[in-house]
């Protein structure tokens, strides 16, 4: 709008301000429209002071939606989106991350590069949980030669535009909007991201040329309510709790029309509560520990029968070597331009360690690496999304591309913590106060 404004009411340049013009449009006027025009050159200064005054906004980090062409395009940004994307060899592969300064995104896209590919990732930094923690993990991508877009995955223009830029392979798919109580504040940023948003980025796979094969990030959260564990990719997922397991699920059905009607390779893999350094600040085994640090009570859920509830915690490591696994053994889309031209792949994996694990069991290591007791409150869980218990079967995915969990969680989370003290020691912690 301001830009719009600005172009119409107000000289583009300062230059066109200089009295030379005026001078010459008092021969065209006659004398009586001479205070009219000094109002008006007066009127057109003021907006001109008023929009030099104010300077637009630096670009926002946070801004889900933004004016086309204001953080991204240009010779420069087109420079740093091929170089980000040179692979090693022509068997390489070029992939788009989406979410790529996300939790699993960013862990994901280092070890793409580390391998070779060629990688650009794109993240529209929304402020689900602190910035601070996404630009940290942007850096270390920039630092290993991965540019980050900011931009969202609805920016249908952006998404064609880097289309038509880089002849991408692959699409890992892991913008989402996370988390299950989250949903009940904020219904609406679910279907922005995981429905609007997951369909734009479809739109742009099913019209380039070459079509990417796409793997994406699902959740075992569309096992809902079910009861009977291990949970398998055939069991039914028509019973979710949350509105993020249903938008998780739908994702999976608009995936699947995908892949019918345009002939895209789709691979959707159900994450079981993936942790790990560099993970995400709304998850109970992040905020235990911040809270058990800072002396703060922590709420332990039972489920409403006195049971615990237990998670099928996965490590960050096992998860990305399945990403990776499932990425190998995609098949190439069949499609070009929007039209198919014949089947193509569509497959569904659970990504989980095989091992639940109590919450109370969680806190307990917690407070043995943390070397601190936890001030616990034990209440009920309350209905706002969460299931009792997650437990994966693994054996698709370990047939398919030999995905083989290798981490426990006492393992995972001291690899955590060691993360945790070291990144946030410029605060209250004290770096090498640790025993790590
Ligand atoms: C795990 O899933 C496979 C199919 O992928 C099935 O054959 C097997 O019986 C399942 N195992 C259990 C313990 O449910």
């Amino acid at each position: 709008m301001a830009q719009q404004v600005n172009n119409e009411t107000t000289p583009s340049t300062p230059g066109k301000l200089k009295p030379d013009k005026p001078h010459h449009r008092f021969r065209i006027h006659p004398p009586h429209s001479r205070y009219t025009f000094i109002c008006i050159l007066l009127s057109a200064f003021l907006v001109f002071l008023l929009f030099s005054t104010f300077n637009p906004p630096p670009p926002s980090t946070t801004a889900p939606r933004r004016v086309l062409g204001d953080s991204w395009g240009g010779s420069h940004w087109e420079r740093l989106v091929s170089k980000s994307t040179r692979r090693n060899s022509a068997s390489n592969k070029i992939v788009l991350v989406t979410g790529s300064a996300g939790f699993v995104g960013s862990h994901v896209a280092l070890a793409l590069k580390r391998r070779g590919d060629g990688v650009l990732g794109i993240d529209n930094f929304n402020r689900y949980y602190d910035v601070n923690l996404k630009h940290a993990r942007q850096k270390l991508l920039e630092r290993a030669g991965i540019f980050v877009v900011e931009g969202d995955i609805n920016d249908g223009t952006l998404l064609k535009k880097l289309f038509d830029v880089v002849p991408f392979t692959h699409v890992m798919h892991l913008a989402a909007q996370a988390g299950v109580r989250y949903a009940m504040q904020n219904p609406n940023s679910y279907v922005h991201s995981n429905l609007a948003g997951f369909t734009v980025l479809l739109e742009a796979c099913k019209s380039a040329n070459p079509q990417p094969a796409i793997v994406w990030a699902s959740s075992s959260s569309v096992y809902g309510l079910n009861s009977k564990v291990p949970f398998s990719e055939k069991d039914r997922t028509d019973q979710p709790a949350s509105l993020y397991a249903a938008t998780k699920k739908a994702g999976e059905g608009i995936a699947h029309t995908y892949n019918h009607i345009y002939g895209l390779s789709i691979t959707a893999l159900r994450f079981f509560t993936v942790y790990g350094p560099w993970g995400r600040p709304d998850m109970a085994y992040f905020f235990f520990t911040k809270d058990i640090l800072k002396g703060k009570q922590i709420t332990v859920f039972e489920s409403p029968d006195g049971g615990s509830v237990a998670r099928d915690f996965t490590y960050i490591d096992d998860v990305v070597k399945g990403c990776l696994g499932a990425l190998d053994t995609a098949k190439k889309s069949t499609g070009s331009g929007g039209k198919k031209k014949g089947s193509a792949q569509f497959r569904v994996f659970n990504l989980g360690n095989t091992s639940p694990v109590p919450v109370s069991k969680l806190v307990a290591i917690l407070e043995k690496l943390l070397k601190v007791n936890a001030k616990k409150r034990v209440l009920p869980m309350p209905r706002n999304g969460d299931v009792k218990f997650t437990h994966a079967n693994i054996s698709l995915a370990q047939r398919e591309f030999g995905y083989k969990p290798t981490i426990d969680l006492e393992t995972g989370l001291r690899k955590f913590v060691k993360w945790y003290l070291e990144f946030y020691s410029s605060g209250s912690i004290k770096k090498g106060s640790s025993s790590w």
